[in-house]
Order: structure tokens, then sequence, then C-alpha cells
């Protein structure tokens, strides 16, 4: 089947198109140190043509989730190192999702300090913090002086990913980060050269696109949307608009990939959103594209044969299944996912004790 078959990501050679889908799993150090156990987890699945690792924050300022991982300092990159090496050692390649949460967080999360956003508009919704469950912080507006930093904050953690020895990086744009929230109408009410225009909501992704390409190759650097998606309060008015420049534009940049997501909320109630992602966005991208969201070994195989889309990246599949690609190849059974042990703990359960076939 085409989906186990290699492929060429440009100066990377992937050994099948089955990419492991970032997932953020909260087993780090407090401080955001990537651990031995975080070796062996990303390890155990360099079966896959690519992982992609969980999303990680840029700075002090972007955190959002407790023991997730960050690449802000040296501590950072020492441990992150080691799960490059660890992958590297099996077969495999990886290149590390940064992100930005923006106003998806808690002033105790962030040493009492606001989150910042691109408005002051705050999400409906709750964040995990060390006392239980909290209403997110009303964030503030970047002031633009502090939106050229952000930017430099993204081009320090794409050098610290290279220092590290990652193959690549993701840039999150999905699921109501940080860029996300720039370019959806809902959460952006700018009204200077980042905000208003759809040109203007998409001028913060692009810069800082520009500034992680000063340090990779842009045939290293991928990028995930979701045109589509409703998570952590995100929304455009006009999506197939706004997102059908983004990625149009996107063109000019030959970069690795584009890693487009279906809705993973309901969006009945939503006209505005497009059910169809890889047939309506999907189509709208020249280079290499990488689909994600429920599919299933045949699925996602049609979807490659069928030419619209180069490689499918899997989630909970490769949580419980981290031979996955053999799995597929053998069309062997699957482990059952254990819902309790998807977040934080810092033993093997629910994270490296998954059944691997002999
Ligand atoms: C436990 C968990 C953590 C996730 N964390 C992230 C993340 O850090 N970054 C991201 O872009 N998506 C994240 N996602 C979304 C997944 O990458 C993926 O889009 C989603 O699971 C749908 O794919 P699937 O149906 O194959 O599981 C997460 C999903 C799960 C289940």
């Amino acid at each position: 089947m085409k989906l186990l078959n290699n492929m060429q990501l440009g100066s990377l050679d992937l050994k099948n198109r089955v990419i492991m889908a970032p997932m953020t799993r909260m087993r780090s150090m407090p401080d955001g140190v990537p651990t031995d156990l975080n070796a062996t987890y990303y390890a155990q699945r360099a079966g896959a043509g690519l992982i992609i690792t969980e999303a990680t924050a840029i700075s002090k300022g972007s955190l959002g989730y407790i023991n997730a991982p960050s690449i802000y300092n040296a501590d950072h990159v020492d441990g992150w190192k080691k799960v490059v090496n660890a992958v590297h050692a099996e077969g495999g390649k990886v290149f590390l999702q940064m992100f930005h949460v923006g106003r998806i967080s808690h002033h105790d999360l962030l040493g009492g300090s606001e989150p910042v956003a691109p408005s002051s508009v705050p999400a409906r919704g709750e964040v995990h913090t060390l006392s239980g469950k909290k209403s997110y912080s009303t964030p503030r507006a970047l002031e633009l002086s502090e939106i050229t930093d952000v930017i430099t904050e993204f081009k320090i953690a794409a050098q610290h990913a290279k220092d590290a020895g990652f193959d690549g990086i993701e840039l999150h744009a999905a699921n109501g980060y940080l860029l996300n929230q720039f370019i959806d109408s809902t959460s952006n009410r700018r009204t200077d050269n980042y905000g208003g225009s759809k040109e203007n909501r998409g001028r913060f992704l692009f810069e800082v696109i520009d500034a992680v390409t000063k340090v990779w190759d842009s045939n290293r650097v991928g990028i995930r949307l979701s045109p589509s998606g409703l998570l952590h309060d995100a929304g455009d008015s006009n999506p197939r608009d706004t997102y059908g420049y983004i990625i149009e534009k996107l063109n000019d940049y030959n970069l690795a990939y584009l890693h487009l997501m279906n809705p993973t909320l309901p969006i009945d109630n939503h006209p505005e959103m497009e059910p169809d992602v890889i047939g309506f966005y999907g189509k709208l991208y020249k280079g290499n594209v990488i689909m994600n969201g429920g599919f299933t070994r045949e699925t996602g195989n049609d979807l490659v044969e069928s030419g619209q889309a180069d490689m499918i990246s899997y989630g909970k599949l490769f949580i419980s299944n981290p031979d996955l690609p053999k799995r597929f190849e053998l069309n062997a059974g699957y482990n059952e996912f254990d819902p309790n042990s998807i977040y934080g703990g810092s033993g093997a359960e629910g994270y490296t004790d998954y059944p691997i076939l002999e």
C-alpha cells in the first residue's frame, strides 16, 4: 500500500507516509526539560516516516500546560538532544512542534503575568493550573514592539531546535493558539497592520515563517493549520476566504509540508466552516500535504492512493500502538487506547508500556 511507501520530503528520505501526529502528554519536568522516559517514548515510535513532537513552548510567556516541554534554554536543548538521539538511533526522523499558547493560559501558569494575545479578548473555557481548573485569563493585547519580540523568540527557539539535532520544525498555527489567534477574526480585533484584513491577520504568521527560515532551510519547516477548527474557542467569520489566502501564499515558501487537520469539534452549527478540509483547502496547496484527523489504515491509504494527500498523521493510534506502521504492514490488530493515562504522570503507565509486536 502506498501509505507504506517511502517518499522524499525536501532533502529528507522518509521510510513511509505514516506520520506521528503531535501530542501533548505532560510528562516532562516541571521546568519543561524532556526526560529519559520521553526519549524512550519517542524512540519506540521511530518506525513512523516522521515523528512530530508534542507542542513545545518557545518562551516563558508561551506556557499553558503543566509539565509540557519547552525549548527556550540550554537545559531544554540538552533534554531534547536525548530524545532526538534516541529517535535517530532507531532510524527515525523527528520534527519539533513549536508553539506559543497566547490567550490559552492563565496567569498562575505565567508567574502572575497576564497571557498575551493579538487582542484583549478572553477565550471561553478552562485551563488546568496547579490549583485546579480555572477560566482562561483575559489576555493583554501585544504591543507592536512585543510582536517583534515574539517573532524573535520563535527564531531563537528554531535555532535551539537545530542545536538539539532535530530534522526540522513544525509551526503550530492550529487549535486556537497564538499563531491561530492572529489569523482568526474572532480573536484578532486589532486595528493596526496585524489586524483587520486577511492580509493583516496573516502577517504575524508569515513574519514568523520568515524568521525561522533564516535558521532552517524552508524545506525543513512544516506548518499546521486547522481551518475548520473550533478548538480553544478558535473561529473566523469567513474561513474559506481567510485560509484560502493563507494557504495560497504558503505556496511561495517551498516548505516541508502543510499539515491540515479535520475538525476535532462538531461544526454542524457552523456553516462558515468547510467540512471537506482536504477537498477544499488541500487542493489549494501545491507542496506536500499531511492530512490528519480520524484516519484508519484503510482511509489513510485511500487518501494517499488518490493523490489527495502525501502523508497521513495518526494521533491516538500512535499513543497506544508504538509500532503502528508495522501493524499496518501486517494488518495486525491494535492495542486498546487507555483514556485515563493520556496526560501527566511520571511513570511508564499508558506511556511507554503499550505492547509492541514481537
Ligand atoms: C492527547 C492528545 C494531545 C494532543 N496534543 C496536540 C499537540 O500538542 N499539538 C497539536 O497540534 N495537536 C495535538 N493533538 C491533536 C492531534 O495531533 C490530532 O490532531 C488528533 O488526535 C486527531 O488525530 P487522530 O484522530 O489520529 O487521533 C493532541 C491530541 C491528543 C489526543
